[in-house]
């Protein structure tokens, strides 16, 4: 009788930061029931992180064909700007690609890697292993087609522009005339041709073509339209999102997983359940976001007149001074209606009754938790993809405001009121509909269930 062959093994690697690492365990997770062998790279910080905070640490070493792979002397400081993303991404590469091909010439068999597709050097270290490369973009549909087409920007003239109208419109990235403006383009757009990250971040893009096939976490019915246009330069692409919500469709974990790398202050969950139902703003800007002092002062003085009662994140190293300490006005004068949290366990919160809306930074996570979870958006994005994510929240989803470029109290306030009451049904009612959509789209039949399927037996062939 024939031996039977090994199950298929797959290399799994994010880039290390907690939207990439939480994006890439989810699909681990998924991956793992299906038979699959996984290596999971991981940075010794995250690894440290997720050991001492986050329950899917034990839930994944249960399975025997998985393992992680700690990778040590990485950069560990922050990712809140272009240029210490560069030193990250220079690290990694200077790290992890001697790494790579060693893992996978010693490894017995390695049927392919999925890779996080921020990280281009990838393709070349496997280059010539005969290994395929699945290209694993944790931004948005309309994000990576963005920066997918700054060559065509470029080549009309549209970039690099002026900082000067800011609500000009742009007409080169097909799919958004009409509604983009050059506010709405990836932040890196906004500080010319020479940035290093944009040149990155754009031929990185281009790159993931040389990729076996491009995975996504996005559904049909939210980003259909702005995939085909991708499909036009790259016709394998799996678009399986939102993966958190598979994992609730398919109960693989009945308490919702946490991938957190801070620790959840869970306290917030029994506050929330002493407030009326939709009745309270969560507010919180992902884990790289940083705000200044008085950016922090005018969201807080926004809120409190806002009248409504808010769950704020505030994470030890938001605001972008050595000055760690809270202002005191903030930590007595929130009391009455407000509740702060260093990190929150943010699928929880964003499921619970008494949530009525967002004011979130829309990183691609956050906002995919937001639309699974019927939750209508305040939108202040920071920087990179999440310009263009607030966009569509607005002018395409019509899921709240996007309230892009300003946080003076005035404004926060007003369009708090605005989402939270002038306009609560209309934004509450388009909310239910898209979360309906999602939550289709990842049970049995729906395109990102089927495309999962696919993904799952298109590596499992390659094993054979
Ligand atoms: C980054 C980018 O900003 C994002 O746009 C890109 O798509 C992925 O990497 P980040 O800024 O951290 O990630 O935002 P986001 O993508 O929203 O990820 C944050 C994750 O942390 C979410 O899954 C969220 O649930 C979780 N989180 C956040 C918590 O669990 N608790 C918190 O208090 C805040």
């Amino acid at each position: 009788m024939a031996p039977t062959p090994p199950p298929p093994h797959v290399l799994i690697f994010p880039f290390p930061a907690q939207g990439h690492v939480n994006a890439m365990l989810k699909l681990t997770e998924l991956l793992l029931p299906a038979g699959l062998n996984i290596t999971f790279l991981i940075s010794a910080k995250d690894h440290r992180s997720l050991s001492g905070y986050a329950n899917i640490h034990t839930r994944l070493n249960s399975f025997p064909g998985f393992q992680f792979h700690v990778i040590q002397g990485l950069y560990e400081g922050p990712l809140d700007s272009a240029e210490k993303l560069t030193i990250m991404f220079d690290c990694m590469s200077e790290k992890t690609t001697l790494l790579l091909r060693k893992l996978i010439l010693d490894s017995p068999v390695t049927t392919c890697v999925i890779a996080d597709g921020i990280m281009d050097f990838v393709l070349d270290a496997v280059e010539g292993t005969g290994v395929p490369v699945f290209s694993f973009r944790t931004i948005s549909g309309c994000a990576f087609w963005a920066y997918f087409s700054i060559p065509d920007l470029i080549n009309s003239g549209e970039l690099p522009f002026q900082g000067t109208n800011m609500d000009e419109l742009i007409v080169n990235v097909k799919g958004m005339e009409g509604f983009l403006r050059r506010r709405d383009l990836p932040s890196f757009c906004r500080s010319g041709l020479s940035n290093r990250t944009l040149q990155q971040v754009s031929s990185i893009s281009r790159r993931a073509l040389d990729a076996h096939a491009i995975i996504l976490n996005t559904f049909d019915d939210l980003e259909g339209r702005i995939v085909s246009h991708i499909q036009k330069h790259c016709s394998n692409i799996y678009t399986i999102g939102p993966l958190h919500a598979h994992l609730k469709s398919r109960s693989l974990n009945k308490s919702i997983s946490s991938n957190s790398l801070f620790e959840e202050d869970k306290t917030c969950i029994g506050w929330l359940d002493q407030q009326p139902p939709k009745s309270v703003l969560y507010v919180s800007f992902g884990s790289i976001a940083t705000l200044t002092r008085d950016q922090l002062m005018e969201f807080w003085y926004g809120l409190v007149n806002s009248k409504k009662r808010f769950l704020w994140v505030i994470r030890k190293d938001l605001v972008s001074k050595d000055d760690d300490k809270l202002p005191s006005e903030l930590e007595n004068g929130t009391k009455e209606r407000g509740y702060l949290v260093g990190w929150a366990p943010q699928e929880d919160v964003l499921a619970h009754p008494a949530l009525g809306a967002f004011l979130t930074h829309n990183g691609w996570n956050s906002t995919l938790e937001s639309i699974v979870a019927g939750i209508p958006m305040v939108s202040w994005p920071f920087f990179a993809d999440q310009q263009i994510n607030s966009r569509f929240v607005e002018a395409v989803w019509k899921l709240g405001i996007d309230m892009k470029d300003t946080c003076d109290r005035t404004t926060v306030e007003r369009i708090v009121n605005e989402v939270m009451e002038v306009r609560k049904d209309e934004f509450t009612e388009s909310a239910k509909r898209m979360a309906k959509l999602a939550m289709e789209s990842v049970s049995e039949g729906g395109t990102s269930y089927s495309n999962l399927d696919r993904l799952i037996q298109d590596i499992k062939t390659m094993g054979v």
